[in-house]
């Protein structure tokens, strides 16, 4: 089980031991960690699960689709790091992920 670590808007860093193949958004959202509010499900079609990546990892990902690309740019809080955390499948070879949680809109 790959481990996911999360900032948390008020800077509490958490770790959670997520399941390979799952979108990093599905493990935040299932460690109870509420301020992910992913209103569109994984769709990506509503940025509430943005997140930033912290830069070790960040070439690691895949690279974002334009949708996802899009649907950033209308985020107020959009840096280099940017993801819609719907969009990163945890794996085993993201193990040791840390993502802070975006400002909200
Ligand atoms: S949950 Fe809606 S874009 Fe990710």
């Amino acid at each position: 089980m790959p481990k996911l670590i999360v900032v948390t808007r008020e800077g509490e860093e958490r770790e959670i031991m997520g399941e390979a193949g799952l979108s990093v958004m599905e493990v935040i959202r299932d460690a109870g960690i509420d301020e992910i509010l992913a209103l569109c499900g994984g769709c990506c079609s509503c940025a509430t699960c943005h997140v930033h990546v912290d830069p070790d990892f960040a070439a690691k990902l895949k690279p974002m689709g334009p949708d996802e690309d899009d649907l950033l740019d209308s985020t107020s809080d959009r840096d280099a790091g940017s993801r819609l955390s719907c969009q990163i499948e945890l794996t085993d070879a993201l193990d040791g992920l840390k993502v802070r949680i975006a400002a909200e809109d």
